[in-house]
């Protein structure tokens, strides 16, 4: 299939470029866009055929549920139950943006989207070209990240291209994503929020919106064989680079140095910018993913360095921890998903 690259310069719905990108989200087609937090791969949510395709072209397991992108959180009545207390405060407060929250489902919204399940995600992008392609298309856009499957999720049309040309029908190129890692995914239940995937909207900021706000222990914890996952994109291993990861906590000193004789022995080093310095800054194995005062810079980087240790012939990387506070949180979760939980102390 040939894909078609297209780079707009104007976030105008009505712009030649999005109105070709909105018929081919109409005609069932595929179509790459960027948000703010990383690249999605969309379709029109309300083509069961059409999102079939989405899992074809990622290599995505059938039992792993799309989220639904729509403009506004009006629309949210029309794909799902929104009589849950929480759902005006939230959406008043944190839409557009990057939060995702699962509801009871209508019957409006195809199987292939939900893969049977009672409930859909829903979020509403604040990119002003995920809104444009969507006002375009004029149907809500189900769109999971647009890497292959297991891969870290794409922050740049170049890593869109490098996983996705050839398989899909278009790539929108908007640059850099801000945020860097994928929304916040919620479910409101009677109990209150549960925080299933941490992200930009960050737990200490649902906080300001209820007491009750549940960390789903899948968030920092490896799922055992036995749990049923709240949410089916827990079970995967993700954010993966081609070799294996290990995060290593411990003393600033014991880690440089178990660091630098890791290095001697050919192995990747995926530090802070601090470390650079320390370690050789030029040496071809060392990455850094932000400063460690940093947390969002560590969010806008982290998926980036990932992908850049598939083109180093590394067979064993060791990554540094970072905090699990605030923003901290959901850069953890997904470092630690890249390592498959497994972690050493020094
Ligand atoms: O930032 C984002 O959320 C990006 C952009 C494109 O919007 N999308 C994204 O989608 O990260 P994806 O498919 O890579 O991750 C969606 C997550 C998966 O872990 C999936 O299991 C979960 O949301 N999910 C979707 N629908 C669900 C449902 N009904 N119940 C439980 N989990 C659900
Ligand atoms: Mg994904």
């Amino acid at each position: 299939m040939n894909t078609q690259i297209i780079k707009p310069s104007l976030m105008d719905p009505n712009h030649d470029d999005f109105l070709r990108a909105g018929v081919l989200i109409r005609e069932g087609k595929l179509v790459a866009f960027p948000t703010e937090t990383v690249y999605g791969l969309g379709a029109n949510a309300l083509d069961g055929n059409a999102c079939d395709k989405i899992f074809e072209a990622k290599g995505r397991p059938h039992d792993n549920p799309l989220i639904v992108h729509v403009l506004n959180p009006e629309e949210f009545d029309n794909y799902c139950e929104t009589d849950h207390p929480l759902f005006p405060v939230l959406a008043k407060r944190f839409m557009p943006g990057p939060l995702t929250i699962i509801l009871p489902k209508k019957n409006t919204i195809p199987d292939s989207v939900t893969v049977g399940l009672n409930t859909v995600a829903l979020r509403c992008p604040s990119h002003p070209v995920a809104r444009a392609l969507i006002e375009a298309a004029g149907v809500p856009i189900a769109a999971p990240s647009a890497n292959l499957s297991g891969k870290p999720s794409p922050t740049t049309a170049e890593h869109v291209i490098a996983d996705m040309n050839g398989r899909i029908d278009m790539i929108i190129d908007g640059g850099c994503a801000d945020v860097g890692l994928e929304s916040t995914v919620i479910s409101l239940k009677d109990d209150g929020i549960h925080l299933l995937r941490p992200g930009f909207v960050t737990y200490e900021d649902l906080l300001t919106v209820t007491d009750q706000v549940i960390i789903s222990p899948a968030v920092l914890e490896m799922l055992k064989s036995t749990d049923r996952p709240e949410s089916p994109g827990m079970k995967y291993r993700h954010y993966a680079p081609e070799a294996s990861v290990t995060m290593v906590s411990g003393r600033e000193e014991k880690v440089i140095d178990f660091f630098r004789e890791k290095l001697s022995k050919g192995c990747g080093i995926l530090c802070f910018d601090e470390d650079l310095e320390l370690l050789s800054a030029n040496h071809p194995n060392v990455l850094s993913f932000g400063s460690k005062y940093d947390l969002a810079s560590q969010a806008n980087r982290l998926f980036d360095a990932l992908r850049s240790f598939d083109r180093i012939d590394v067979k064993e990387i060791y990554a540094r921890q970072t905090s699990t506070h605030a923003l901290g949180l959901a850069i953890s979760n997904r470092l630690l998903r890249a390592c498959a939980f497994k972690q050493i102390e020094v």
